[in-house]
């Protein structure tokens, strides 16, 4: 076969994250200033460039595909995509997932569930309207709560996703962990990540979930269990509930010793960590010498991969990069 995409310090790449679009229909505080400037569509790939840049990554090793964003389900024809990465889950491939922020899931689940996707990332903050409304600046939970129901009935697993943010959803973190053990959704908690500059200052709402899962813990205790999606997030069994909490812990305890990941931008950049701005370019290459050309890129771009991210927040410090988490797609 051919080689493994395996980094300098040994880590082996096996988890690729396509962003397949920078564009998204919220704009959460914490993701997005409110105006955005989106790719023009001409330096975005097709579908079909996407699909095989899939299949060469999957013949290189990679064993996991999640589709992200911007938001994945405002492509046209996002489905078809799916579907034709689905066709290697298990042969070569394990899963193909997607983080979505819900609002159009009602009207894909279904054809997700087809497409061979066995369970799903939901981004929801609040549940309550006018929160939800003030993270995403004018979002609708109605069509969330629509798309998750429509993803149970295709029988997608789902996990939540809440970013972790003081004096915006904090008092409704264990709420959020009832709502979801009743729901059988998992949850995961976020801790904010310096990436774009957003018009606020991320030190106002950063919550370390250190503090987080002490408060959640005098509730309900918290046992660490091997439990493992693919990504950083550490679960925990959470006494008394079925739900599992996950903790994705980027400033308290980083987990880039054992990133397993690469990011491919949906203008066919590589990065090979979230926080740093180096990458490879593939799209002209490939473009002009197809996956041929491409290959040493790829060796280039492990290569780039840095130890760990240096993420900080606080008194002022800038964003660790520039580009916005919906166009690394988290
Ligand atoms: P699974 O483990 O496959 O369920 O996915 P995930 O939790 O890795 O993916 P998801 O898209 O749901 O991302 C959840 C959060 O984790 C987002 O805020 C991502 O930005 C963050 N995240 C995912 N991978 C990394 C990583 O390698 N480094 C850092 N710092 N954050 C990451
Ligand atoms: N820090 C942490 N998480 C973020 N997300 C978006 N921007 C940030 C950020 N700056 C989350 C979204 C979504 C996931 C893909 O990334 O809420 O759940
Ligand atoms: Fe869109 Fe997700 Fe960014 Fe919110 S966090 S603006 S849903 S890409």
């Amino acid at each position: 076969g051919r080689r493994a995409l395996t980094d300098a310090l040994g880590r082996r790449i096996s988890y690729l994250r396509i962003s397949v679009t920078d564009r998204c229909d919220l704009r959460c505080r914490y993701c997005m200033a409110e105006r955005m400037t989106f790719l023009p569509k001409d330096q975005v790939l097709t579908l079909e460039e996407i699909a095989l840049l899939a299949d060469l990554f999957i013949a290189r090793g990679v064993r996991r595909i999640r589709l992200t964003g911007g938001e994945p389900l405002v492509r046209r024809d996002i489905v078809d995509l799916v579907h034709r990465i689905g066709r290697h889950v298990g042969k070569g491939l394990d899963e193909v997932t997607l983080t979505t922020n819900g609002t159009r899931l009602a009207q894909h689940a279904q054809a997700l569930a087809d497409a061979g996707v066995r369970r799903i990332n939901v981004s929801m903050d609040s549940r309550d309207p006018d929160r939800f409304a003030h993270v995403t600046r004018n979002g609708d939970i109605r069509l969330v709560f629509e798309g998750l129901e429509a993803a149970q009935a295709a029988g997608l697993a789902v996990k939540i996703n809440m970013v972790a943010l003081k004096g915006i959803n904090e008092d409704e973190i264990l709420p959020m962990l009832h709502w979801c053990d009743a729901q059988g959704f998992d949850l995961t908690l976020i801790e904010t990540m310096p990436l774009g500059e957003t018009g606020e200052d991320r030190t106002d709402h950063y919550l370390p979930l250190t503090q987080v899962a002490d408060a959640i813990g005098a509730r309900h205790a918290l046992t660490p269990i091997a439990h493992r999606t693919g990504g950083p997030a550490r679960y925990h069994a959470v006494e008394g509930l079925g739900a599992r909490l996950g903790l994705i812990t980027p400033l308290t305890r980083n987990f880039c010793a054992d990133c397993n990941r690469m990011r491919m931008t949906c203008e066919g950049k590589i990065f090979m960590c979230l926080g740093h701005e180096d990458h490879v370019d593939l799209k002209s290459a490939f473009r002009e010498g197809g996956t041929a050309a491409v290959e040493p890129l790829i060796d280039r771009a492990l290569r780039l991969k840095p130890a760990a991210h240096d993420f900080r927040i606080g008194a002022g410090a800038p964003a660790a990069v520039r580009r916005h988490m919906s166009v690394t797609g988290g």
